[in-house]
């Protein structure tokens, strides 16, 4: 079949076999299927969708795109995570210890952010010495030897989705759910973990706005992931309030570290040590109640911890910041923000937030800005707190008095105040297993 006629297949409703779905998918790598090819079909599958077969060949099919990494040597035990992204999300740094200390081996590539989401390379590369860039194997044997590494995405991991998502980026055809799944899940499945573990996040600071829609993407990540061999759980949690009291990526390294010392934000700590106990509960196929114990008793004892400044220093990391947060840097400005009014902390926009974070330095409009490691903002109260009229909500950090003005008025019109307490939301709403 040619391309024309795979795109006029799906066009009219047809379902793709998995031949077809190679084929396609091998033509748009190697550039034999010109762009605007790529982008009917790609509109094609918007308005006629996959069903889970299709959708399933399409994932494999970007999977093997690229490069496969082989984890084998670390038999059923490999398991990784993957966040659909969300406003002061720093859980990578805190599950990874947490689940590694309890036997879990997770050799992970995570991406950089973009927007108001921020990406768990940028916030290692706060920390002074840290590779986000090592050779594969070098990679894989610090992943055995410390049973985790943390490294950027390499370039070749799934090409095919490189260029898909390229175009779908400028022919609106980005908010489709065969496309989301293919797309996220044929880069996890290039990286090798036999179990899978999706944290997917709604609300007004993440990808999928409502929790009907980010339960809809969760259900079909986890039988796209089965399908394809792999061992699959979603969390489904809350990001219409900021994840802990960080934005930022040095702010949130320390942050992360707080959590480690049992000293951290509920929200960000039970999060976390779910997470983390679903990952372990995957990996060594334990009971929920014997992970979730594991883990908890890692976290109290200073076990987490420690695993946490081993691998930091395994990939070159200076560690002085564990101790002393001051070593990551300080930002020049630092400006609280006052309540407007009296009352309770009642909603926190999110997605102004992470606009907030982003003009303040912290984060990238587009792919090529540089970000300023210190800068972020920090919040001193949350959601449900009581606050009087001029007394401080958060601190602003950033290298450049400019802004402050626009990232004040920003941020105060993100967070409501009323005269009620709001009612509090659990973060973690469903898992899906
Ligand atoms: N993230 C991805 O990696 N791909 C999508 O299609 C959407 C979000």
């Amino acid at each position: 079949m040619t391309a024309y006629e795979i795109i006029r297949k799906k066009r009219d409703g047809g379902k793709l076999t998995q031949n077809e779905i190679r084929c396609f998918v091998e033509g748009l790598t190697d550039g034999s299927i010109p762009d605007y090819q790529v982008s009917a079909f790609a509109m094609a599958v918007y308005f006629c969708g996959m069903d889970d077969d299709e959708t399933a060949a399409l994932t494999d099919a970007m999977a093997h795109s690229g490069e496969m990494l082989d984890l084998s040597r670390f038999g059923d035990k490999s398991v990784d995570k993957h966040s659909t992204g969300g406003v002061g999300d720093k859980t990578s740094l805190i599950v990874l210890p947490l689940a590694a200390s309890c036997g879990a081996i997770i050799p992970k590539m995570s991406g950089r952010g973009l927007g108001m989401t921020g990406g768990t390379v940028d916030k290692l590369e706060s920390i002074p010495g840290y590779k986000t860039s090592l050779d594969p194997q070098e990679f894989l044997s610090l992943a055995e030897q410390h049973g985790m590494a943390l490294i950027g995405q390499t370039g070749n991991l799934a090409p095919a989705d490189k260029k898909l998502y390229a175009l779908r980026d400028v022919t609106a055809t980005v908010d489709s759910i065969p496309l989301i799944v293919s797309s996220i899940m044929s880069k996890k499945l290039a990286t090798g973990s036999h179990s899978i573990v999706l944290d997917v996040k709604f609300g007004s600071g993440a990808f999928m706005k409502t929790l009907e829609d980010a339960r809809l993407l969760a259900e079909k990540m986890v039988t796209i992931g089965k399908k394809c061999g792999r061992n699959m759980a979603a969390l489904i949690t809350d990001m219409d309030t900021p994840l802990g009291h960080a934005v930022g990526n040095s702010l949130e390294v320390n942050e992360a570290v707080s959590v480690l010392k049992n000293q951290g934000p509920d929200d960000l700590t039970s999060l976390c040590v779910q997470l983390a106990s679903v990952m372990v509960s995957l990996s060594m196929s334990l009971d929920a109640g014997e992970s979730t114990r594991l883990v908890s008793q890692a976290l109290v004892s200073g076990k987490a911890l420690a695993k946490f400044r081993e691998w930091i220093a395994s990939q070159g990391g200076d560690t002085a910041f564990i101790d002393r947060p001051e070593a990551l840097g300080i930002s020049a400005v630092r400006h609280k923000v006052c309540a407007v009014r009296d009352g309770y902390i009642s909603h926190i926009k999110t997605d102004s937030i992470g606009m907030t974070s982003v003009l303040l330095g912290a984060g990238r409009k587009k792919k090529t800005d540089s970000i300023d490691p210190t800068a972020g903002i920090t919040f001193l109260k949350s959601i449900g707190d009581k606050v009087a009229e001029g007394q401080p909500i958060a601190i602003l950090h950033t290298s450049s008095d400019s802004v402050i003005r626009q990232a004040e008025d920003l941020l105060c019109s993100s967070v409501l105040i009323s005269p009620q307490p709001p009612e509090k939301a659990p973060v973690i709403r469903e898992i899906i297993r």
